[in-house]
């Protein structure tokens, strides 16, 4: 921490900002502060403003009200990419690169470093192998984007943002995703920014990642600013009650519903999907929350794929209750009673045009259905009620289109969609990202309430805290094999261990 931050100088000084939506006030009159080479933790709820309040600095919005100086001056981007140019960089929360480019491409796209007005094909491969040198990443310049994995695009996003001289970095939930070491790596780069007097704005739901990297933290709530607190003088109950409003207690020891006396609900036996997918067998228990979880590459979210019909895997057996399957495509998987809250929400999780009561019912259709085939609106709006309440998703009204919605509250949409289809096999896939510390809370209660229903559950995760916190039984996949089986009580560090498996990983370094 450094202490002497007080005489500083700020690169950022936020006065009395406002913003609104139709029906939301996203931003009250925000005033705060950033000082060179700070990294400064900006923390709230999902739908609290923290997004908006940074495409208002970057000018991708206009702000209602307030001013912005920004190294010394008063400025009102009327874009973002004159504030790139200006020296500040953003990694957004939602995706901003263009699939269709290749890696390189993208990191240097909007630049125009060359006098020409574009970077010849010799000087971007020069810089980008600086770029890949001076930072320890190490991905292919030639990959598509298309092809890669989300973490990967995650950090092609990183590597955007480090690829010119900024003065500001601002991070909207940038380890969402990410491995461990890979969030590791990530945290070293901040360090050396912060060596180099540069400074970070750093938009996170893990308060771990906030008190260890983090100066200064500001809270949000309802669109207003609550606190800006020393990080060394805090701990993590009081910016929870600050973001909150409340306090939250961690549920205590909590029961497992596992039948293990019964046949498993599903059953999968050397499954193999290339590459990725090296022959994997497991049972899940009717009412069993089984977790998994292992580094990004290990084949976590390429076997849910393939359990889901998403993708077909080459060789192995999978069987639910007493039949062999090997669905085709999803639809057929969500006949036969699985699945699957998705990994990435964008692609695979929402319509995004749709209204959110919509989106929320459009699965389980049917069951808004009457007999002479009306579908009824009140029922699909009272249940989308029913979730908005439990999960406290944030929207202007049922009808608000799904697009307008904050990440974390789109991810709660997703989330909401798929508990309701009533599967017997219900897969999760990094399911609770960007979602705030108390709706987590109500999400594994709300998955725990199903594994009590008797609903086999696969709950799968990187993040160890979480998939401890939640399963009866744990399976680490390394290299798309199992490399270890844990029951309840073990140890967080002992899981973690096996994940890694004593090799060590840079950035970006498993493909897909
Ligand atoms: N373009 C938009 N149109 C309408 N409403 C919007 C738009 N962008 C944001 N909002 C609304 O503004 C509020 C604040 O959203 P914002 O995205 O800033 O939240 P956030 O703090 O970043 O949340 P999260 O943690 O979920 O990412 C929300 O109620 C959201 O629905
Ligand atoms: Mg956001």
């Amino acid at each position: 921490m450094n202490v002497k931050t007080e005489e500083l100088e700020n690169i950022l000084e936020i006065k009395g900002l406002s913003k609104s939506f139709p029906g939301v006030k996203a931003l009250q009159e925000v005033s705060m502060n950033i000082r060179l080479g700070e990294v400064h933790a900006l923390l709230g709820e999902n739908g609290s403003g923290k997004s908006t309040l940074t495409k208002c600095i970057v000018g991708a919005y206009r702000k209602d009200a307030g001013s912005i100086v920004y190294n010394r001056e008063e400025v009102d981007f009327a874009s973002p990419s004159e504030s790139f140019k200006n020296g500040i960089s953003v990694i957004y929360q939602e995706r901003s690169l263009i699939p269709k480019l290749t890696v390189e491409q993208n990191v240097f796209l909007g630049d125009e470093l060359s006098k020409r007005g574009f970077l010849s094909q010799r000087e971007m491969r020069k810089k980008y192998n600086v770029i890949c040198e001076s930072f320890g990443f190490r991905l292919p310049p030639d990959e598509k984007i298309a092809s890669l994995g989300v973490a990967q695009q995650k950090i092609v996003e990183i590597m955007k943002a480090l690829a010119r001289e900024s003065k500001l970095v601002i991070m909207d939930e940038p380890t969402a995703s990410l491995s461990k070491q890979e969030a590791d790596h990530l945290f070293e780069i901040i360090e050396e920014l912060r060596r180099k007097g540069i400074s970070t704005l750093y938009i996170t739901h893990i308060l771990d990642e906030v008190f260890r990297i983090t100066d200064r933290i500001t809270v949000l709530r309802d669109g207003k600013k609550i606190a800006t607190l020393n990080t060394a003088d805090t701990d993590m109950e009081e910016v929870v009650n600050l973001m909150v409003g409340e306090i939250l207690h961690e549920d205590e020891e909590r029961e497992s519903f596992s039948r293990y006396e019964l046949p498993p609900v599903i059953s999968v036996r050397d499954v193999v999907k290339l590459p990725r997918v090296g022959g994997i067998s497991f049972d899940v228990y009717a009412g069993e929350i089984l977790g998994i979880t292992g580094l990004t590459g290990s084949g976590k979210t390429e076997l849910a794929r393939s359990l889901f019909g998403a993708d077909r895997f080459d060789s192995g057996k999978i069987t639910i209750g007493d039949r062999e399957v090997n669905y085709k495509s999803p639809s057929e998987a969500i006949r036969s009673g699985i699945a699957l809250v998705p990994e990435d929400r964008k692609t695979d999780g929402l319509i995004l045009l749709f209204e959110v009561f919509k989106n929320i019912t459009l699965p389980a259709i049917g069951e808004f259905s009457s007999r002479s085939g009306f579908i009824s609106k009140y029922r699909e709006l009272k249940t989308c009620n029913e979730f908005r309440k439990k999960l406290n998703i944030r929207l202007a009204s049922e009808y608000q289109q799904t697009k307008f919605l904050s990440g974390g509250n789109q991810q709660k949409v997703v989330i909401s969609k798929w508990l309701l289809t009533r599967p017997k096999v219900l897969i999760m896939d990094e399911s609770t990202q960007g979602v705030d510390v108390k709706a987590k809370g109500e999400i594994y209660s709300i998955v725990r309430q199903l594994a009590s229903t008797g609903v086999a559950i696969i709950f799968i995760s990187s993040e160890v805290q979480e998939v401890h916190r939640v399963s009866d039984r744990i399976l680490v996949f390394r290299d798309g094999k199992i490399a270890g089986e844990f029951g309840r009580g073990t140890r967080q560090d002992e899981i973690l261990k096996t994940a890694i498996g004593g090799k060590t990983k840079f950035m970006g370094g498993g493909a897909r």
